[in-house]
């Protein structure tokens, strides 16, 4: 057990900055900024339904996932080009590498382009080059996660699924996520199973708004790696004594829940209780352009409210390092350099 020494509060912030850390939960499409939705719009010829950034962003106040998503797929409309998919990611590593992010696992979701006649080789061309220059110029390693929209037929991700083999390597995982409630992950075992078969990773947002029988769903007939938020095991004492054993990791956003209403104050969040009994939770921004924050805002805000210290900030660190789907040797890299920063802030304490 690596021992973790305490730091002095106004130091906090600065630790929870600098440690090298992995995201594993952002919806790259979440990380358009309104400036950079405007100038898409601009050189693309798409109308917004906003007269400016300011009135666009006036109008992310949400009541829960749905009057979020319905922005979203707004937002994304820009997007036609290879470059735009660069553009949009290559802004995503640009601030995570000012948050240490060392590992990012970028979900990405072809239909809401596809269906508007964007081809599959823009989307994930232009998103797989900014992954290669985020190693190259930023030292970030960066993967693909090809997510499902679940409010769709099964019969359209097997299409998906289909339509991105040419591409097989340039994704590492397939994921879950739209509308949740009324779309639970049994739908969808037969891509899952597809996906599998094919050595693709496997993760699904699950209780996120849904019951914890949709994370059991996603658990047992999607077998997946990883459960995205997952805040709502909270009410299943079996779920969460599973979710312990396993070791299972929740790729939680607290900055989202509060923004789409999951829970009232970041206070009220569970993260705290979650950690305190074993659970292998993560820190994550989900769709940081819309919710407030990017990564570290994410930590540093859910770190005030909840009154976590230092211990804390190396568990959910150490935990997003070790439930990437990163090589053993990057993995052990990281954590390497994950010690000699928690010791350097303590030495200087
Ligand atoms: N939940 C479900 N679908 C999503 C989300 C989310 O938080 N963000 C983008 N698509
Ligand atoms: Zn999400």
């Amino acid at each position: 057990m690596f021992k973790v020494h305490a730091v002095a509060p106004n130091r906090l912030n600065a630790l929870l900055k600098a440690m090298p850390k992995a995201e594993l939960h952002i919806h790259i499409e979440g990380s358009l900024e309104p400036e950079l939705i405007f100038k898409m719009a601009e050189r693309n010829g798409v109308q917004l339904p906003f007269a400016d950034v300011a009135a666009m962003r006036a109008a992310y106040a949400f009541t829960d996932l749905q009057s979020f998503l319905d922005l979203y797929y707004a937002g994304a409309s820009v997007l036609l080009h290879e470059q735009d998919f660069y553009d949009m990611a290559w802004a995503y590593f640009e601030k995570a590498a000012a948050d240490h992010v060392v590992r990012a696992e970028l979900f990405f979701d072809p239909q809401t382009h596809t269906a508007r006649g964007v081809p599959m080789a823009a989307v994930i061309e232009g998103l797989s080059r900014a992954c290669r220059d985020a190693q190259t110029a930023l030292n970030i390693s960066a993967d693909l996660i090809l997510c499902f929209l679940r409010h769709l037929p099964e019969a359209d991700a097997l299409a998906t699924l289909e339509a991105a083999l040419p591409w097989r390597a340039h994704f590492i995982g397939v994921g879950l996520d739209s509308s949740e409630v009324g779309n639970p992950p049994e739908n969808f075992s037969r891509v899952f199973a597809k996906a599998r078969a094919l050595g693709l990773h496997v993760v699904a947002h699950a209780g996120e708004e849904g019951p914890p029988a949709y994370i059991w769903s996603a658990l047992q007939e999607l077998q997946v790696e990883r459960i995205d938020h997952g805040v709502q095991a909270i009410h299943d004492a079996a779920l969460m004594a599973h979710l312990v054993k396993h070791q299972t990791p929740l790729t939680v956003c607290p900055l989202s829940n509060l923004k789409l209403c999951v829970f009232k104050q970041l206070s009220d969040h569970n993260l705290g209780q979650m950690l305190e009994a074993g659970v292998c939770v993560t820190i994550n921004s989900d769709d940081p352009a819309y919710f407030g924050g990017y990564l570290n805002d994410n930590y540093v805000q859910t770190f005030a409210a909840l009154h976590l210290d230092a211990q804390s900030a190396y568990k959910l660190a150490a935990n997003s390092i070790e439930a990437s789907f990163a090589t053993l040797e990057q993995k052990h890299h990281w954590m390497h350099q994950l010690k000699q920063c928690f010791q350097g802030f303590s030495e200087q304490d």
